[in-house]
Formats: structure tokens, C-alpha cells, sequence
């Protein structure tokens, strides 16, 4: 059977694209799709071969434009799985339609709690006893779709706002590529 393709869309450093490309994956990862020209994952896709499509958004005239393009990408390269880590922009209804319930997305909170950008440092600030990381199918809103799984970590009190997010990070060094593996193998 041949193997499955996936796509990682991203738009900053890279450290979860990197995992992934660490991790032992029952998918390939071959295409990585960046928002951002000049950041830091497309250095690593570069360093680990990975087929990148870059764009920036300002040369379209709209998102559906743009995901159009993706679109032809993804299907050029025989993409079936999408997974967002640190795309920092909302999927359109011309993707979601084209990759129904094939697009997820990890995310630095226990979702529905804080979602959007600076997940992190609004758990931090909050007060709150605990935080976490959440792996969710993609819907329209920003970080809402249905959870797949979540993990918590606590928040001691000589935290900072780094070494929480290290924790964090680590967190979803772990349980991305687990989740992923785990809706491969199931469908
Ligand atoms: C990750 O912490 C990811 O959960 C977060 O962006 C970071 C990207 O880090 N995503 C969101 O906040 C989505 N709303 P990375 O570029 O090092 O993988």
C-alpha cells in the first residue's frame, strides 16, 4: 500500500515540523506550506528536503485565491492529510471544503480556554493552575473545532512565561506526532 501524504502548514519556527520530521510518522511529510517567506521552518524543511510552497498572502487579492493555489500544491504532491503547527491564519471554506475532516491543528492551551494567538502567556497571566495542549480537527472559527486529545501541565509557582512554554513545547513534541499516528492507523 502506498504510503500516506501529508502536508504541515506553518508560518514560524518550525520546532513542530521538526518533530514531526524526527518522529517515526505513518505518513510521509511532503510538502510543508509557509505564509511567512523567510522564516525559520522553511530553513529547516531545506535542511531536511521537505518541498516547500511559500507564499504571502499581500499578492493575492483573496483567501480564496490563495488556498486555490494550496489547493493545486496539495493535490500535485497526492496530499490527504493536512496538519497546521503554528500556521497563524485561519482556513478558509476553499480548503475546508476540499480536505473535509483531513485538517488538524495543534494548539498551547486546554481548548475551548485561550484560544487564539499567545496562548501561552494569557494561561500564564490568568492565574490559572493548569494549562496544555490540544490537538483538534480544523473547523471555520479560530482554534474551535472538535478535540482529538489534550494533555495538561501544571503551572508552579516559580514558573515563567519560558519555561512554561518549554514545557509546553515539549508537550507537543510528543503528542502531535502520537495523534497523528493514531488517525492514520484508524482510518
Ligand atoms: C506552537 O506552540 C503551536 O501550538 C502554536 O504555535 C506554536 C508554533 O511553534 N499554535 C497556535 O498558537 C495556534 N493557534 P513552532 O513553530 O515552534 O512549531
Amino acid at each position: 500500500m502506498p504510503n500516506v501524504k501529508a502536508a504541515v502548514f506553518a508560518s514560524g519556527t518550525g520546532s513542530n515540523f521538526q518533530a514531526m520530521i524526527e518522529a517515526d510518522l505513518a505518513c510521509d511529510i511532503v510538502l510543508l506550506v509557509c505564509d511567512k517567506p523567510g522564516a525559520a521552518v522553511l530553513d529547516r524543511a531545506g535542511l531536511s528536503g521537505v518541498s516547500t510552497f511559500v507564499f504571502d498572502p499581500r499578492a493575492f487579492t483573496s483567501k480564496a485565491e490563495y488556498e486555490a493555489k494550496i489547493i493545486e500544491k496539495l493535490y500535485e504532491t497526492g496530499v490527504t492529510w493536512i496538519f497546521l503547527a503554528g500556521y497563524m491564519r485561519i482556513i478558509g471554506a476553499t480548503l475546508l471544503e476540499a480536505f473535509e475532516g483531513k485538517i488538524i491543528n495543534i494548539h498551547p492551551s486546554l481548548l475551548p480556554a485561550f484560544p487564539g494567538k499567545d496562548a501561552i502567556k494569557a494561561a500564564y497571566n490568568a492565574g490559572v493552575g493548569k494549562t496544555g495542549v490540544s490537538v483538534h480537527f480544523i473547523d471555520e472559527g479560530m482554534d474551535t473545532g472538535p478535540v482529538i486529545a489534550q494533555e495538561s501541565v501544571k503551572i508552579f509557582p516559580n514558573d515563567t512565561i519560558q519555561t512554561l512554554q518549554v514545557r509546553l513545547q515539549q508537550l507537543e513534541h510528543r503528542l502531535y506526532p502520537r495523534v497523528i499516528n493514531q488517525l492514520i492507523l484508524s482510518k
